[in-house]
């Protein structure tokens, strides 16, 4: 990442056309302001802009510029979560929105990964985002069409967005309580109740193989949201690697871990970038070492997800996450083998995650071994399972269900008109034709 040391320049984007919309701006710039790695320098005036594409209320518009340490990813999952935390639910595109926070331009950075496009690609062609972007960073220079924010051409989508006020009447400074990001969000005003509470994603599932009939099965019962293979597993399908990896990568589109193999941070960091250039679904897989922790940091600050593996007491999760890891891995199953319980340590990496706000890593409970060790560790509240297919398959077993759908089927034989889609198709008929 460009800047790491001192930090990058970022300008970020905000709206919002639902509620209390100037509270609303204001409420997000001071949370990103509280936000840990995270400076704000500059914030621009609230615009006015009539409302397009599919949105009915006219929009506030607004920009911050930041200086940060963190991410594009992390900082991409910070805004993400002020989001939900300010109450935004999932709408279509375009549609209104409680808030909305978009990053625009990164200095000196291009990247395209399919969730996060820097610059942002219609930053130059829309006044709401381009004019308030140029009043906080008039100089910073547009990395993808190497001008100056200033002297970029007058954008082509027009709302005549035009000033109505200020968005941060007073400047914010990090070391006020009310902003600290621990205590945020907080009512601004006496009657003002806080946003309601985000909800959470469900668990996700992912395969734990790299056998490509194993995926493409599992892939199209609808419930694999990604997989994770080891060089053991790599191995024993006997296939070449990346193209092994690559076709993973198409069916799935969705993360997909390749693990390096050097050990040397050096050698890690340039496995890593070449396994990320194969598509843009791969996670780079690094063991739980030193040399592993140090890449991950040069990896997680090019914007590479790092998925740390290997891990087996706590103390590493923590270590993983503040080198910023997109996903830490413990093996459950391994742990349980010398008698120590597995799931216990999703539960403490899960609780010690929780009192830490800024940690976006998500934990990936892997050596999954049967269907129990799914149900606990969605219990204790891990972001995803990796599973082998043998376990995924025996997920839906359970003797009970057998025999209850063998004595449904025994009684319904006894009805008269045992076919239900011809009968549902001639009850639909007649009643068109009422
Ligand atoms: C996945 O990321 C791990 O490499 C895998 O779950 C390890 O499983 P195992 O302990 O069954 O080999």
């Amino acid at each position: 990442m460009r800047g790491a040391r001192r930090g990058a320049l970022v300008v970020v984007g905000l709206g919002s056309s639902l509620g209390d919309r100037q509270r609303n701006l204001e409420l997000a710039a001071r949370a990103l302001a509280a936000t840990p790695g995270v400076e704000l320098l500059a914030s621009s005036a609230v615009f006015r802009t009539a409302p397009a594409g599919g949105a009915l209320s006219p929009f506030l518009n607004a920009a911050v510029l930041l200086r940060t340490r963190r991410s594009p990813r992390g900082l991409l999952a910070r805004c993400k979560e002020i989001e939900a935390r300010l109450g935004r639910r999932p709408t279509r595109r375009w549609a209104d929105r409680v808030i909305d926070l978009d990053l625009l331009v990164w200095e000196g950075l291009r990247q395209d990964t399919g969730r996060l496009r820097l610059p942002h690609p219609r930053l130059h062609e829309r006044d709401f985002a381009l004019v308030p972007a140029r009043q906080v960073a008039p100089e910073l220079v547009h990395p993808g069409l190497g001008l100056r924010l200033r002297d970029l051409p007058a954008p082509t989508v027009r709302t005549g967005c035009h000033a109505v006020g200020v968005l941060l009447p007073r400047r914010p400074v990090a070391t006020d309580p009310a902003l600290q990001y621990s205590s945020w969000p907080r009512p601004l005003d006496a009657d003002s109740g806080p946003p309601p509470a985000p909800r959470r994603p469900a668990m996700k599932l992912f395969l734990d193989t790299a056998n490509l009939d194993e995926i493409r099965q599992a892939y199209d019962w609808g419930v694999i949201d990604g997989v994770t293979t080891n060089p053991s597993l790599i191995a024993r399908e006997g296939r070449d690697f990346v193209e092994t990896i690559h076709q993973i990568c198409e069916i799935v589109q969705g993360p997909v871990s390749a693990e390096t193999v050097a050990l040397d941070w050096e050698g890690m960091v340039r496995e890593g970038r070449l396994l990320a250039q194969v598509s843009e679904h791969v996670v780079v897989k690094i063991p739980l070492t030193m040399d592993g922790i140090r890449a991950t940091r040069v990896l997680a600050d090019e914007g590479i997800d790092v998925n740390v593996t290997l891990c087996f007491q706590p103390a590493q999760a923590l270590l993983a996450a503040k080198a910023g890891a997109a996903y830490i891995s413990p093996f459950i199953g391994r742990l349980d083998d010398i008698s120590t319980d597995g799931v216990e340590l999703i539960e403490q990496i899960v609780e010690m995650y929780g009192n830490y706000p800024d940690l976006t890593t998500q934990v990936l409970a892997a050596s999954v071994r049967h269907p129990m060790h799914v149900a606990q560790v969605a219990a204790a509240g891990a972001d995803v399972a990796t599973l082998p297919f043998s376990t995924l398959q025996r997920l839906v077993k359970h003797p009970l269900t057998d025999i209850g759908l063998k004595q449904f089927l025994a009684d319904w034989a006894g009805v008269p008109d045992t076919d239900i889609a011809g009968a549902v198709e001639r009850w639909l008929a007649a009643r068109a034709g009422r």
